[in-house]
């Protein structure tokens, strides 16, 4: 509908005549079309930003929404009965473990008719910042710890958006990799690693789906802070990469509108009249030139111009719910990692549960802050199982029923109606204006003080469930969110005593019955595993699955579906180990102001590889119910590329996909390079037992290059082609040979 929609403005062509304009608007104009309207958006209630109309020339406002787990409006609107719900799809880190990038893109679709059909013009997503830590309080709004994954996964969701005709905007511009001290802290960083990890990931995102914006972070970057600084927005992103869509602040990033605009800032958001006035002052007294201002507010009308808003679409704020909660379904599904399986999944059917953790019954669908979609409802683990007809202990269930926590759960709605309601009258943000506290345990019902907390069960209970029950299922969950990283201690990083002696008791009385234990992750992140892992026979990560998650994690116990799922991310042994811990939060530990990336480009597995550190699970682990052979290695380089080719076959008993990985080792050369890198993936279809996929994935040469502080380098040699099902279960190893190659910043091939 839409598609003809489009096809019938493009051909009565309403295009904006943009040199027009711009000789037909004051410079007051200009410099407000620069900046955004201030306060919350009238059109859409709920929504992020809203841009100037300028209405004597038809130029409309247009709405911005959050983003990435679905569109964040308010569901309600004062004074009406209509609701205005959004699918909770998983976050960012759960589409990431899918190594999917059609369905990845088939969720950006969803999303973007949803912001199409509200009237949201450009989506505030997706998140693009690296895993460097795992108590990055974002990191479940990003994909992973490596710039290939994150850039593919963010153009195929950025490609989903805007095959509706909404804009999709990469956020946070860069290295706003940690949330302690976001808005100042001085992120220092080496021009390799910037280019090879933190910028890399945008630089593929951009070259493979044209977003129509990107967000400049709050962090400083090498002493300027990104939305101020003119090295990172007009020579990289500009000159360097050409990017030619449109460059915002984040939401009152830096400090000095008119060194933004400068810099290559084109809409300062959420902006104020306060602003307009500052840039009035400064084109008059001479510090912003006309040239400069004509250039911003081209970009604000290009975006105006290629907004559904601008074309006259009328929304219908009527988003078809329905069909986006399947594929929110196969997206949980496949962002699920099977972590540990000794003979306990797939359950029966006839199985009787045992279920225990307050996340069982309050299944956390998404993080906080920002990146929240209010859906219609969450179906949690014990809805889920009961849906599909699954037996649950009911005494199990009714001690975790009467925690004060769960009637909040029930009562979500009401509350979160009550805060919109108290939002609107003062036109102020509901997630930033009232005590977290409110808005954390709203959100999430229990989420703030709720999540970790354990439910009291004593030992004869436990001990008659596992006598009475077939299997115990024990739920730990966490969440995190915008403004706070998590933090390293029991109840966030760590379980609580509580937790562990659950885990303990519950695995020694069903062991003692010969029935398994299984634990379920729903968690933002990882969290600390070696300390308990050996008490339990499964592990399954769900992460923050979205609204689906208990239809999910029902079909994948019961092995309707077998997991496919890999980790985006390396899983440390210990938190410490993560290379980056040295550094975090920065100088001081307090207030940190400075924050040095000391381990460079070993970010991730590229660290645990190099330095042969063993994690507790490798980049790319995910175990499946089935098994796969992988045979037929060819390698061939054509022209630019290689081509990898090879054979998967499912040698097991169930149906299942394989995500096949392709890492490259370089040879021996004059710059120091990681053990061996991720340059190319795929996902098989599903496959029957006895199935085979012939897979072809192909590097380009360009993907093998290193930057050496002036421009980027293929060393010339023999380099290891690298084919597994994870980062250390290497199944195939082919060679190449690979001559001498430089590019330039631009890609320009130059002689080395
Ligand atoms: C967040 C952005 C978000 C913006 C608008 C900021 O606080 O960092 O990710 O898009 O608010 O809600």
């Amino acid at each position: 509908m839409l598609e003809n929609f489009l096809i019938k403005i493009n051909s009565c062509s309403i295009n904006m005549n943009i040199d027009e304009i711009l000789k037909n608007v004051t410079i007051e104009e200009k410099l407000s079309l620069i900046v955004g309207w201030g306060g919350l958006p009238r059109k859409v209630v709920g929504g992020a930003g809203e841009t100037r109309p300028i209405d004597r020339l038809n130029i409309p406002s247009i709405v911005m929404a959050d983003g990435p787990a679905g569109v964040r409006i308010s569901p309600f609107r004062i004074g009406s009965s209509d609701t205005y719900y959004a699918t909770a799809f998983p976050n960012e880190i759960a589409l990431a473990s899918t190594w999917n990038l059609k369905l990845v893109e088939e969720v950006g679709k969803a999303i973007g008719e949803e912001a199409r059909d509200y009237g949201i013009d450009v989506m505030l997503s997706p998140g693009l910042n690296i895993h460097r830590i795992p108590l990055g309080g974002r990191n479940f709004e990003y994909f992973s710890e490596d710039p290939l994954l994150s850039g593919k996964m963010a153009a195929a969701y950025v490609k989903g958006v805007q095959s509706v005709g909404v804009g999709a905007t990469l956020k946070h511009f860069v290295a706003n990799d940690q949330e302690t001290n976001r808005l100042t802290v001085n992120v220092v960083v080496s021009e390799r690693a910037l280019r090879e990890i933190y910028l890399r990931a945008f630089e593929i995102a951009i070259e493979e789906s044209k977003p129509w914006a990107i967000m400049a972070s709050y962090n400083k970057l090498n002493g300027k802070y990104a939305t101020q600084n003119e090295w990172l927005l007009t020579k990289v992103l500009r000159e360097e990469w050409g990017f030619d869509g449109l460059i915002m602040t984040d939401w009152g990033a830096g400090d000095n509108p008119v060194e933004q605009v400068k810099a290559g800032i084109d809409l300062i958001m959420p902006g104020n009249d306060e602003i307009v006035k500052k840039l009035i002052e400064a084109y008059k007294s001479g510090l912003l030139d006309e040239k400069t201002i004509n250039e911003r507010a081209r970009k604000v009308l290009e975006l105006v111009s290629k907004s559904l808003a601008y074309k006259g679409y009328k929304p219908s704020n009527k988003p078809d719910l329905e069909a986006h909660s399947k594929i929110a379904y196969e997206a949980a599904v496949e962002g699920f990692v099977l972590l540990k399986n000794d003979n306990a999944l797939p359950i029966s059917k006839d199985a009787k549960v045992a279920l225990f953790g307050l996340g069982s019954y309050i299944t956390v669908k998404g993080g906080l802050g920002s990146g929240i979609a209010h859906s219609r409802y969450t179906v949690s683990i014990a809805d889920g199982l009961k849906e599909r007809g699954v037996k649950i202990d009911e005494e199990i269930e009714k001690i975790h029923t009467n925690h004060p926590y769960y009637e909040i759960f029930r009562n979500y709605m009401t509350l979160l109606k009550r805060i919109y309601e108290e939002s609107s009258k003062t036109n102020i943000e509901p997630y930033r204006f009232l005590p977290p506290i409110i808005e954390r345990s709203a959100t999430l019902a229990y989420a703030y003080f709720g999540v970790g907390t354990e439910v009291k069960i004593e030992d004869s209970l436990i001990e008659k469930a596992a006598k009475e029950d077939d299997i115990a299922i024990i739920t730990i969950s966490r969440v995190s969110g915008e403004g706070w990283d998590r933090t390293a201690t029991k109840g966030d990083y760590y379980l609580t005593d509580g937790e562990i002696e659950l885990i303990k008791k519950v695995s020694n009385a069903f062991h003692k019955q010969g029935k398994k234990v299984v634990a379920i992750l729903n968690i933002p992140s990882p969290i600390d595993i070696v300390s308990w892992r050996d008490f339990v026979d499964a592990i399954l990560v769900i992460w923050l699955p979205g609204q689906e998650a208990g239809r999910a994690v029902a079909d994948v116990l019961l092995g309707v579906k077998s997991p496919s799922g890999k980790l985006p991310i390396t899983w440390p042994k210990d938190l410490y180990e993560t290379p980056a811990m040295r550094s975090y939060p920065g100088i001081s530990k307090e207030n940190p102001q400075y924050l040095v990336y000391e381990e460079d480009i070993y970010v991730g597995y590229r660290y645990y590889d190099t330095f042969s550190v063993e994690p507790a699970y490798e980049f790319g682990f995910g175990l499946s119910y089935t098994k796969f052979e992988y045979s037929n290695l060819n390698i061939t380089k054509e022209g630019d590329k290689i081509k990898v080719n090879l054979k998967v076959k499912n040698v097991g008993n169930f149906e299942g996909k394989e995500v096949v990985q392709v890492y490259v080792r370089a040879p021996r050369g004059k710059l120091n390079k990681p053990f061996q890198e991720l340059k190319g993936f795929y996902k098989t279809k599903l496959l029957k037992p006895n199935e085979e996929e012939v897979v072809s994935i192909e590097i380009p040469i360009k993907y093998l290059a290193s930057f050496n502080g002036f421009s980027w380098v293929v060393e010339g040699g023999e380099y290891e082609i690298r084919v597994g099902s994870s980062s250390r279960d290497i199944r195939l190893i082919g060679k190449v040979t690979i001559e001498e190659v430089c590019f330039d910043k631009r890609w320009n091939k130059i002689s080395c």
